[in-house]
């Protein structure tokens, strides 16, 4: 879109789903990125509104209320207050962190719907699904789990399989399993409203491909959907959590999460306008209002349907297909709306050389970092940023984090401010000193530095923020240069007036920095601007002379960053190790409890401390032992199956737990008195269970 033709922007961040709090893959994903863009927007005076809120209808938010046995309310409403929390404390300034259970958000989607459905939009068809007997319920892909056809895996989910990544329908598994009940479910006829968009797919293809300019990621992706043919899309599912179908015939069902959710983005923006003004926004609710006063004016329709808007939708590129192709469609379909400008869609982060997953509690969770790296907010953002995945998968680890904060942070740009702001204080009491004689080296240097923001600017303009930072930093680089090369400490000895222009021109760099660097390190900028006791933060001024005046006094230097230590970063990788470790045990499949019993059935059994005193294989088996026992009351033998584990003279004095009350048994010829307690794991490994101090044979256990 050409510049001059935008009144204002609207920008959405993806609404994150509320079953878990926010991780590192989502800020450098989704949320960085879009709050650096919109700070850069806002320091050019420009008209921006910034989106975003809770998901919190789907199957993912049922499953999470199940696993945790609460409510799927329950569980949104608790994660949708420590995502709000901790995206406020990061600094992500949206202008309204709103939540898709809201009635606002109901009635804007049901209205939506119930449009299209007007208009005959939608077409309906009678499908078979997998339905729950025993539950009662049809079944969402995520709730079936059985053979993957592809690879064997025996837990595959019904939409995927995450052992071997396919993607799957719940019709294609071997045996499957409903996680309900744990029963085969039954196919059953059911009636759904589908989005044909097949029908959309030439004005799709116009629509993209009037967007060469999108990221070849982004664009690719699109062509390959549209050349691999569209298909109709379910709108409506068989589901008892989300919004309710607004129409006759549809008891049972709700919108498509898919449906409902990019709608969230006119919701909130709906909210910000009609609702916040008005004071009457459901206190429940708990929404984020971030900036309320910028309200006044205006109403949300302009940042949805007019053509001098730009609409700009930051998102992961998992979420592609829906913000490029379906989301469009669903907008065309109803007609007021305007496209999207831009999708800038990043690939993911990888943790310590592995896939975050949620799941698997890999991962660095936002609020967790910042309740162990206090006040170190932009840390985290200047090495999200730096390390995003703009173009292609990146790895997040802790080294690169702590040698990103020292040696680049604290290094360069701490360092730079620090010597200026110190040197001023110590030659001149802290005012800024007079711009003396200009030298054609420091011409060169400010001809440089007049040469960033433009060159910044169109980094940020076209989403490429990594590179954006990279030139930020290199303010500062310059700055040190120059520092370096003129030597002030060592000059003031013989030229004060020359120290006076070189210390005046770093002051106008630092405060050309304070500007450039607010769109990716708000807090430092904050600290800075206190330092400098400046207030400018308009782009425009950026790289100019004179932005602080001669005579205009500073405030004491304090450190912008400090150094972080290997314990530090050794701590982080510790966490990561543990909760791996702990999670390979949770994941480990328990035995399901038998049946109560009575407690005489348990008394019956006679469990007795015993000692092996000998042990032979038995021939011609691969698993069992002849074991010679003291048992306190007799010697006698046992055959027991656990050769693979134990060799005979390893175990010999091992004291064992041994049901001495067993009928015997003949195994393999020999006759076999007793039997020795074995506790086995998940992977069939066994263990002695014995008492922790020796006690005498034929001590009773009970
Ligand atoms: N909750 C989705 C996810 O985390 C994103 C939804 S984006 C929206 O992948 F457009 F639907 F809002
Ligand atoms: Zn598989």
């Amino acid at each position: 879109m050409d510049n001059s033709k935008i009144k204002r922007y609207t920008v959405t961040a993806a609404l994150p789903y509320t079953n878990g709090p926010v991780h590192i893959g989502h800020l450098a994903g989704v949320y960085l990125p879009a709050d650096t863009y919109v700070r850069y927007l806002r320091s050019n005076k420009r008209d921006v509104k910034f989106i975003c809120g809770s998901d919190e209808n789907g199957v993912p938010i049922t499953l999470k209320a199940k696993k945790e046995g609460t409510t799927p309310q329950a569980i949104v409403d608790k994660y949708h207050k420590i995502i709000g929390d901790s995206f406020k404390e990061l600094g992500v300034s949206f202008d309204i962190y709103h939540r898709t259970s809201s009635l606002t958000h109901h009635q804007t989607a049901s209205d939506f719907f119930e449009t299209l459905y007007n208009k005959g939009v939608f077409t309906e068809e009678v499908t078979e699904q997998y339905y729950d007997e025993k539950a009662q319920t049809f079944l969402a892909d995520r709730y079936i789990t059985g053979t993957c056809p592809k690879c064997g895996n025996e837990n595959a989910y019904g939409d995927q399989c995450e052992n071997c990544g396919s993607t799957l329908n719940a019709t294609d598994l071997i045996n499957p399993k409903s996680t309900l009940s744990g029963e085969k479910p039954v196919r059953k006829e059911t009636k759904n409203w589908f989005l044909p968009l097949d029908q959309y797919e030439d004005q799709l293809r116009t629509y993209i491909e009037s967007h060469k300019e999108w990221r070849p990621n982004v664009y690719g992706q699109c062509q390959s959907w549209l050349n691999a043919g569209l298909q109709p899309r379910a709108m409506t599912r068989d589901l008892d959590w989300g919004i309710k179908v607004p129409i006759k015939g549809a008891e049972g069902k709700v919108l498509y999460v898919w449906f409902d959710a990019p709608i969230g983005y006119i919701s909130a923006t709906k909210e910000l306008f009609e609702y916040a003004r008005l004071g009457i926004w459901n206190p429940k609710a708990e929404e984020y209002y971030i900036n309320q006063n910028e309200v006044e004016n205006g109403n949300w329709e302009q940042y949805w349907k007019d053509d001098e808007t730009k609409l700009v939708h930051f998102i992961g590129k998992d979420n592609i297909v829906f913000h490029c192709i379906i989301f469009p469609a669903m907008l065309m379909a109803h007609g007021d709306y305007t496209l999207a400008d831009n999708v800038p869609a990043n690939e993911f982060l990888n943790l310590e050389g592995q896939k975050i997953s949620t799941s698997k509690n890999w991962a660095v969770w936002l609020d967790e970092y910042l309740i162990e790296f206090k006040d170190k907010q932009d840390v985290l953002r200047y090495v999200l940023t730096a390390t995003a995945p703009e173009t292609k998968d990146n790895d997040f680890t802790w080294k690169d984090f702590q040698a990103r904060n020292n040696n680049e942070l604290v290094a360069i740009l701490g360092n730079f401010i620090n010597r200026v702001v110190v040197l001023t204080h110590k030659y001149f009491g802290g005012k800024v000193p007079t711009c003396m004689t200009i030298t054609p080296e420091d011409q060169q240097v400010i001809d440089d530095l007049a040469a960033y923001p433009a060159k910044i600017s169109a980094s940020i303009e076209n989403y490429r923020f990594r590179e954006a930072l990279a030139e930020v930093m290199n303010v500062a680089r310059l700055g040190n240069k120059y520092l370096a090369e003129t030597g002030p400490w060592k000059v003031i000895k013989t030229d004060e007036d020359r120290v006076r222009t070189i210390l005046n021109i770093s002051l106008q760099i630092a405060a050309t920095l304070e500007i450039l660097i607010e769109p990716f390190l708000p807090f430092t900028a904050d600290k800075l601007q206190k330092m400098l006791n400046y207030g400018g933060h308009l782009w425009e001024d950026a790289g100019k002379m004179g932005l602080l005046k001669r005579g205009h006094e500073l405030n004491e230097p304090v450190l912008l960053f400090d150094k972080i230590e290997d314990e530090t970063v050794q701590a982080q990788i510790d966490k990561l190790k543990k909760s791996k470790a702990d999670n390979v045990a949770a994941t480990a499949t328990v035995e399901p409890a038998k049946e109560n019993i009575q407690f005489e059935q348990f008394t019956a059994i006679d469990i007795r401390v015993a000692t092996i005193i000998a042990a032979e294989k038995v021939e011609k088996t691969k698993k069992l032992l002849k074991l010679t026992l003291d048992t306190g009351i007799d010697q006698r033998t046992v055959v027991s199956g656990i050769a693979e584990y134990y060799k005979p003279e390893e175990i010999i004095g091992q004291q064992v737990s041994l049901v001495v009350n067993l009928a015997p048994r003949e195994i393999k010829g020999i006759l076999s008195q007793g039997m020795i307690l074995m506790s086995e794991d998940s992977d069939g490994k066994l263990a002695f269970v014995s008492p922790v101090q020796n006690h005498s044979n034929g001590s009773v256990i009970r």
